[in-house]
């Protein structure tokens, strides 16, 4: 098949599975509100499925968190699930169950394993199959970042969550760093006034890992070759998803989006790729930067950029705007009106002492030395506390799903001149009576 008619032929899936998605909004709305709490688990069993660079960080904190066990262990490298026994048993845990026969071997272990949780971080294409076959089997599912990639899959989570009644979480650690979480804590009192437009990103130069013979390298630049939109929308989008309220009390209405050109990878494998290798066969699609505008049911707007195949240091951006001031990151800084001098920003250092977020002052310690300067402990502290407590999740499916699908609709935008496409509501309707999330203690 010719390169064009398989990216045609993407485009059409892609457009195919949105008037599905579409029809599935007319199904009727369950009452209440989305924050749906399971019974109470003592204990946590958990399989963690892919555990390469950010599924082994996992498994160390839940390694150190109490009322956890990794009792099942998979992947489709013998070298991982060894690395991964080894590790367990070395913190005085019993042996995991080993799944390393092949990439459907997932579904085993969610068939056979008595297990209360279900963890992946597997390459994009895969967190839907494992998530579904952990519902479909009884077990609470997480997932890593972003949870699908089409609205098509971002529906049959929400709907398996909905008919399992079992929690599917996305798992964004950037909702718990530190400057993300004091902003959330300042929003929640009112310091920044009504919040009215935000902005994130993922501007983060992948090129090297991307082309790198192992890891990320391995399956995330044939993404760049697929579609051309925002592939990574979570890091930026889900802390000023939650300042905004989305799914408790407002949510994403429609976006419009611009990719400008594809350079990057280009010029990065014409430098570094030695001639005959297959990489050089490869043609990308992906626009180096990409701009996503979006407009909420309350009228409010949301930029949400992604660049990651040019040369640039890091920034999620990071931008918090209400009616007395706000909040911009890289490098993170405060403007109050009425507080500090006028026309001058703040260090938002400076804040911390005031506004810092509980969960912070509370676990900063137990943090340290965690994965991206501690904020993955605490995702992970938090999602077994709530599944042991019986609590509501901070982050559930229906976050998952808005979220997510910004990938998809991006795409669809992209393809369209740059048109105002809908986000469905995933909640059906209960985005209104959902209660905003409350600040979270330890
Ligand atoms: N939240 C963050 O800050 C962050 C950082 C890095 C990666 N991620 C996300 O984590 C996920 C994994 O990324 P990574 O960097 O660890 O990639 P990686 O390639 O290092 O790890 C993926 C692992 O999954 C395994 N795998 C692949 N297919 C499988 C299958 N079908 N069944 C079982 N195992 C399978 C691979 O062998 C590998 O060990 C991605 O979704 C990525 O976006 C998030």
């Amino acid at each position: 098949m010719e390169r064009r008619d398989f990216i045609k032929l993407g485009t059409t899936a892609v457009a195919a599975s949105a008037l599905a998605a579409r029809e599935a909004v007319g199904q009727p709305q369950p009452a209440g509100t989305t924050a749906f709490a399971a019974p109470p688990i003592p204990n946590v069993r958990i399989g963690y499925v892919g555990i390469g660079g950010q599924g082994s960080s996992h498994v160390r904190n839940l390694l150190k968190i109490k009322g956890c066990q990794i009792t099942a262990v998979c992947d489709i490298r013998s070298e991982r699930t060894d690395w991964a026994s080894k590790a367990i048993t070395g913190a005085g845990f019993a042996a995991p169950a080993v799944y390393n026969k092949g990439p459907r071997d997932f579904e085993r272990l969610c068939d056979s394993e008595s297990l209360d949780l279900v963890y992946t971080a597997t390459p994009w294409e895969w967190h839907v199959p494992v998530m579904l076959a952990a519902m479909k089997n009884g077990k609470h599912a997480a997932t890593e970042v972003p949870a699908a990639m089409t609205l098509d899959d971002c529906w049959a989570i929400v709907e398996a969550a909905e008919k399992h009644q079992k929690h599917c979480l996305l798992m964004e650690n950037c909702n718990y760093d530190r400057m993300e979480m004091m902003v959330y804590n300042m929003v929640r009192q009112g310091v920044l006034g009504d919040v009215l437009h935000a902005e994130g990103g993922y501007l983060h130069d992948l090129r090297a890992i991307k082309f790198a013979d192992e890891g990320e390298g391995l399956w995330r630049r044939a993404w760049d070759t697929k579609i051309n939109g925002n592939t990574y929308p979570t890091h930026g989008l889900g802390p000023i998803a939650n300042c905004l309220d989305n799914n408790r009390g407002d949510r994403f209405d429609y976006l419009v989006s611009m990719s400008g050109p594809s350079r990057g990878l280009q010029d990065w494998a014409a430098e570094h790729v030695p001639a005959g290798s297959p990489k050089k066969q490869e043609r990308y699609v992906e626009g180096d930067v990409n701009c996503s505008l979006i407009k909420t049911a309350k009228g409010r707007t949301i930029l949400v950029e992604h660049c990651t195949n040019l040369p640039r240091p890091y920034s999620r951006i990071h931008m918090v705007q209400g009616s007395k001031g706000l909040f911009q990151g890289y490098p993170n800084r405060v403007y109050i009106e009425g507080r500090g001098k006028e026309d001058e920003w703040v260090d938002a250092n400076t804040m911390l002492g005031e506004f810092e977020h509980p969960l912070w002052k509370e676990m900063a310690s137990a943090a340290e030395g965690a994965g991206h300067g501690g904020m993955d402990f605490l995702e992970d502290y938090r999602l077994i506390k709530c599944l042991r407590e019986g609590l509501p999740t901070d982050m559930n499916v229906y976050d998952a799903a808005s979220i997510s699908a910004v990938v998809h609709l991006s795409v669809q935008s992209v393809g369209k001149k740059s048109a105002a496409v809908d986000f469905p509501d995933f909640t059906r309707g209960r985005w209104k009576t959902t209660p905003v999330l409350p600040i979270v203690h330890i």
